[in-house]
């Protein structure tokens, strides 16, 4: 499964890459605003620190500038995938672009129905929205698990990003139901890390080769 980080922020994208488990980018307008920063230059700024795919996303909303706005980005970097919302304009765009070699990851997918009309449009990444489908009390990893046997079902090429993921469980079920991707918070990442027994069989090796040679355990 390859790890993407859900953030613009460029000190999380160093912190993150620094691990050497981040394989790609995403970013939003919502994150974009966060940094204040216009979108081109943010997302120029983020190729530089990481060489994988980077998803830049669209601000217009009908086919023809959704196409125009998503060449422009594409020439950015050769990193850079295009983002599309999944609506009718949008997937049309996603349909040109994709003819014409751009990638896109077809956006804010909530519906099994919705990930198949991307896939049918060439998109080279869907990304649904798990933990906005759980705030409103659906389960967002069944869209997830749906999604693979779709794609699977009619071998589409197109690798499913699981997004909105708020914590490890969201990681790892996704990981179970065969997601190629999974996009998440720094904090996310950060957490998957985690186990106490990691810490504390850590602290005990040091403290017995202490006793046994003298040494002190280096300071964490
Ligand atoms: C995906 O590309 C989105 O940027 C993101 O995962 C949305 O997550 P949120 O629901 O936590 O805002």
């Amino acid at each position: 499964m390859k790890f993407f980080l859900d953030t613009a922020n460029l000190d999380e994208i160093r912190k993150g890459a620094s691990w050497g488990i981040v394989d790609g980018v995403t970013t939003n307008p919502s994150l974009i605003a966060r940094e204040g920063r216009p979108l081109k230059e943010q997302v120029a700024a983020i190729c530089d620190i990481v060489d994988g795919p980077i998803s830049a996303e669209v601000l217009s909303t009908e086919t023809a500038a959704m196409i125009a706005e998503g060449r422009e980005l594409a020439k950015i970097h050769k990193n850079i995938v295009v983002k599309l919302p999944l609506i009718k304009d949008g997937i049309a765009a996603c349909a040109a672009l994709s003819k014409e070699g751009i990638r896109v990851n077809v956006t804010l997918c909530f519906s099994p129905a919705q990930a198949l009309i991307a896939a049918k449009a060439g998109a080279y990444f869907i990304s649904p929205f798990v933990g906005r489908l759980d705030d409103i009390g659906h389960n967002g990893m069944d869209l997830i698990r749906q999604i693979v046997a779709i794609y699977e079902n009619y071998d589409f090429s197109t690798q499913v990003l699981a997004a909105s993921l708020r914590g490890p469980t969201h990681v790892i079920e996704s990981a179970l139901a065969g997601a190629q991707i999974g996009t998440m918070p720094l904090k996310v990442m950060e957490q998957l890390f985690n186990h106490p027994l990691t810490d504390k069989g850590l602290d005990q090796f040091l403290k017995d080769y202490g006793k046994a040679f003298g040494t002190q355990p280096a300071a964490r």
